[in-house]
């Protein structure tokens, strides 16, 4: 069955606590619903730009918020959410056939997304009209 808004959730990770400064782990097979296939990042994103703008059809992600903050509004195409990431130890979980708008990335944030397939231009709705005539059959 294709996942909704609500099938998008926070996945706490292991904090571990140190004066000497924090450690957050992630373990394959443990903390993520998936297989990681890949890990990208962005940085170094500009203030007041936008990322994201896409679906995809195979691919499942955790997006991290590793340093600083950023929203992620997924949508599918019936019910939106935003999330607010702001904490090295919260992954967002979105799975397929989600759509992704990413904004408010405040300065020196870094996202990393932990991936399920290795990349492929021919998973992705860029436009989206195209994923809604999708969903819609
Ligand atoms: P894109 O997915 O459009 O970035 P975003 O959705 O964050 O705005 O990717 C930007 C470019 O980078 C695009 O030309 C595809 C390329 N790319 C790769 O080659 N490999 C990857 O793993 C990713 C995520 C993107």
């Amino acid at each position: 069955m294709r996942a909704t808004a609500e099938d998008c959730r926070i996945i706490k990770l292991p904090k571990i606590s140190d004066p000497r400064g924090n450690l957050t782990f992630v373990e394959g097979g443990r903390h993520i619903p998936f297989a990681i296939s890949r890990v990208f990042y962005l940085y170094d994103v500009p203030g007041g730009a936008d990322r994201g703008g896409h679906a995809l059809r195979s691919c499942q992600q955790v997006l991290i918020a590793i340093s600083g903050s950023f929203d992620v509004i997924a949508s599918d195409a019936d019910q939106t959410k935003r999330f607010h990431l702001n904490r090295s130890y919260y992954g967002l979980f979105l799975p397929s056939l989600i759509w992704r708008e990413m904004d408010n990335f405040s300065s020196g944030s870094i996202c990393l997304v932990l991936a399920s397939h290795v990349y492929s231009e021919g998973d992705y709705f860029r436009d989206y009209n195209e994923f809604l005539l999708h969903i819609r059959g």
